[in-house]
């Protein structure tokens, strides 16, 4: 049984009986069929009522009620019986219900209920029945939700402790590859020494002996010469950038405790998340489209956090449509559809698609403020209108399981709204800088300037 299963899902009786049998026809019937709750009544083919077998027996025990009923017709007995019948649709849901009949008065509680079937006919279902499918359904989802937290559980607890292991492995790197970065700026300036006492040397001595001369040929002087400073060029920018990596993994990992807020460059947040994702965005192009921003106060680790989530899953969008390319000619024939003929010709783009990722910032006025503004937008397959309310739902996601833990946006819309006073709005389709409609999500965070 189902979570939404509903009352015609449930064991129900359709016997009947005519307002002009005897009671005794009646009492047979009961005694034939030992489980049947209750006698639907009718009226030659017209729906009466119901007579419980509870109510039925409760008549006969009454003194005198053997002669009074048996061999009178069943009309008499309902007469006296009469008691407001529970109906319900057929396509109530077993939950409501359940609350519905328990919510009756205590002589009638334990009464059988009518239930209305699809084609407007009248059945009988066993209170207890209806209890025990309510009691079952709220296992069921006592233990999905058990099982639900479980999962968030474990999650929870593999990302601290990954968080954890981030924190320590950096703190260890962040010394060695300080002191290479460091070193890699004397060793420059040592380089342009040496290379001076080389150039003096040639002056003085010139380069006619033939051990020199020889030697020189042997170690290519020429290409060393020139070659040597890019080298260590080359080191110190890679030093340069594990060192800010290092930096921000750090910065990531020690999210608990909430420090203070900072004024901060935004623009270097958006950096930041593109170096740590710099892995992932090998084949994308991506296209920054700066302005000069005045800084916004917070909190530099979660803004870090929020644009890492909106720029990995538009990634994980890029990376859906260059798996399987065929879901954007599929893409395209919707628009196709929808849209006028004569433009169809332009709208056939699948052949030269690349997985784009647009960034840009400006200022905007909203409601009389003044608000610094990040777009992050690509041009994946959008999001559909018909899930675009709940995508910041906590535990929301259409990814495999494994994949989406769903909690990406919902995480971004809570440190943007509630510990920023900002705003996250969602565009699928938008307009690009040119205006166009373009298909694609772009996410616009929109921070308070003070
Ligand atoms: N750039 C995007 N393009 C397409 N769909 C998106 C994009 N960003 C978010 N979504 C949709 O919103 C859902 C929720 O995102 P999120 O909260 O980050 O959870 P998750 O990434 O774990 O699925 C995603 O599963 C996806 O369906
Ligand atoms: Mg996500």
């Amino acid at each position: 049984m189902a979570l939404d299963a509903t009352i015609l899902d449930l064991n129900l009786y359709d016997t009947k009986v005519d307002l002009k049998q005897t009671g005794s026809f009646a009492k047979q019937i009961f005694k034939d069929n030992p489980l049947v709750p209750a006698l639907i009544i009718y009226d030659q083919d017209q729906y009466v009522g119901m007579i419980s077998r509870r109510r039925f027996l409760e008549c006969l025990s009454r003194p005198y009620a053997l002669e009074l009923f048996t061999k009178r017709p069943i009309a008499v007995m309902y007469e006296q019986v009469q008691v407001s019948i529970l109906e319900l649709q057929g396509s109530t849901p077993i939950v409501t219900a359940a609350q519905m009949a328990l919510g009756r008065n205590d002589d009638n509680i334990y009464e059988p209920v009518i239930v209305r079937t699809v084609d407007n006919g009248h059945a009988v279902l066993d209170v207890h029945d209806l209890l025990q499918a309510q009691s079952y359904i709220h296992e069921l989802a006592t233990k999905l939700l058990r099982e639900q937290t479980q999962t968030t559980m474990f999650q929870t607890e593999k990302m601290a402790s990954l968080g954890q292991v981030v924190a320590e492995v950096s703190h260890d790197i962040r010394n060695p590859v300080s002191s290479i970065y460091g070193n890699t700026e004397c060793l420059l300036t040592y380089i342009e020494g040496v290379m001076k006492i080389l150039r003096a040397y040639e002056k003085e001595y010139g380069t006619t002996s033939p051990v020199i001369s020889e030697t020189l040929e042997e170690i290519d002087w020429d290409f060393v010469r020139s070659d040597l400073p890019q080298v260590v060029r080359s080191i110190q920018s890679g030093s340069r950038y594990l060192r800010r990596l290092v930096d921000t993994l750090q910065s990531l990992s020690h999210m608990e405790d909430k420090g203070e807020t900072e004024m901060i460059n935004l623009h270097d947040c958006v950096e930041s998340s593109l170096t740590i994702l710099s892995g992932r965005v090998r084949n994308v192009q991506i296209v920054k489209n700066f302005t000069d921003l005045p800084k916004v106060s917070g909190y530099t680790d979660r803004l870090i956090q929020v644009f890492m989530n909106l720029i990995s899953n538009s990634l994980d969008a890029l990376m859906e449509v260059q798996a399987s390319p065929d879901l954007i000619r599929q893409r395209d024939q919707m628009i196709i559809k929808e849209g006028e003929p004569e433009q169809s010709s332009n709208v056939l783009t699948e052949i030269n698609w690349q997985p784009n990722l647009m960034i840009s910032s400006g200022l905007a006025e909203i409601d009389n403020r003044n608000w610094v503004s990040i777009k992050i937008a690509d041009n994946g397959l959008g999001i559909p209108k018909e899930i675009q309310n709940r995508i910041f739902d906590n535990f929301f996601t259409t990814k495999g399981q494994g994949k989406g833990t769903g909690l990406g946006l919902a995480i971004c819309h809570q440190i943007i709204t509630q510990q920023h006073g900002g705003k996250i709005v969602l565009r699928s389709p938008y307009l690009n800088a040119n205006g166009d409609v373009t298909i694609g999500t772009e996410f616009e965070v929109l921070m308070p300037v003070k």
